[in-house]
């Protein structure tokens, strides 16, 4: 039997969601699946989410909004990934808040960017990114710096720093993968 094949579309502005799109691949192609990834500026004409058995979306938070080229893809592709496994990962700074009221502020701006394009994913998962220094510029670095004291993050710009639950990662990417193998289980006895 040939692979399950999954697709996986990512926005990301300064690299930590391309981290996390690369070790699902990772896990899902442990796992026996064809996987794809494709960074959501860089798709080819030719790429149709139809052609896959599961898609994964992924977005970065960046000044309250995901990537605009990641609205545009779940808009156009919304219902061709409703009558599929589709899933989306949204990565923060909020997610990882110790503050449970930004936590849950996070979730909602995940779920509100799903049902804003008519998306109905099974898994929404709200995952936390990373304070990337060193891609900063010295306004940046010393704007974000500011907002990282404040929430009790790092403020030693010589390094980035981490965020992301690996672990969080490894479960959702597992998850999905049972989800489409349930799916096409259930499509193949029809
Ligand atoms: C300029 C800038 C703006 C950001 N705005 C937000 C925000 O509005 N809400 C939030 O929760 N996190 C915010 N963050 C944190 C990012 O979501 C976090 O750094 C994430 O890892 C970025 O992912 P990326 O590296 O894939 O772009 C911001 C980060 C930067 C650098």
């Amino acid at each position: 039997m040939a692979p399950h094949r999954v697709l996986i579309v990512y926005g990301t502005s300064y690299g930590q969601t391309a981290r996390i799109a690369s070790r699902i691949h990772q896990l899902l192609a442990h796992q026996g699946f064809d996987v794809t990834v494709r960074k959501g500026d860089e798709l080819g004409s030719a790429l149709n989410p139809v052609s896959y058995d599961g898609v994964l979306v992924g977005a970065s938070m960046i000044r309250h909004g995901y990537q605009q080229y990641m609205r545009a893809f779940v808009h156009r592709h919304a219902s061709i990934l409703n009558g599929m496994p589709s899933a989306f990962f949204a990565v923060s700074g909020s997610a990882g808040s110790a503050n449970g009221a930004e936590r849950d502020e996070a979730k909602r701006l995940a779920d509100r960017f799903c049902r804003s394009a008519g998306w109905q994913p099974m898994m929404i998962e709200s995952i936390a990114g990373a304070i990337a220094y060193t891609k900063y510029n010295w306004l940046l670095r010393w704007v974000m710096k500011r907002i990282s004291a404040r929430e009790g993050g790092s403020t030693d710009t010589s390094r980035d720093h981490e965020y992301t639950d690996w672990s969080q990662v490894e479960r959702f990417a597992v998850g999905f993968g049972a989800r489409v193998d349930e799916a096409l289980a259930l499509a193949a006895v029809r």
